[in-house]
């Protein structure tokens, strides 16, 4: 199918954040509530990993390393109050054959 990369396995374990690299692009997996999920892994706000950051379970969201701001697992929106940086880029998933498959729209 056009536009859908293979990623890898989809063998993530509940709450694992994983970055990846995909082409020129830094993209986190990450399986919340048994969903495998991806956005851009390099922060919008000053390009920290947040592969290397941690969930925050209530929020539903991976916190980023750096300044600690919570990007929503599956859409990528900034819950962080004060907003003072963007969403994150957030890309579809599919399952197929138990492999992650992710479609990056083009830049
Ligand atoms: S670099 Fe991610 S919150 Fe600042």
């Amino acid at each position: 199918m056009q536009g859908w990369i293979d990623v890898g396995p989809a063998d993530l374990i509940e709450g694992e954040l994983r970055g990846l690299e995909v082409g020129e692009r830094l993209v986190l997996l990450a399986r919340y509530q048994g969903r495998i999920t991806a956005m851009d892994d390099s922060c919008n706000h000053a390009g920290c990993l947040l592969s290397g950051g941690w969930m925050h379970e209530k929020k539903g969201a991976v916190v980023c390393p750096c300044h600690e701001y919570a990007f929503e697992l599956g859409t990528g929106r900034n819950v962080t109050y004060p907003r003072l940086c963007d969403d994150q880029a957030a890309f579809e998933v599919r399952i197929e054959r138990g492999r992650v498959m992710i479609h990056i729209p083009p830049e």
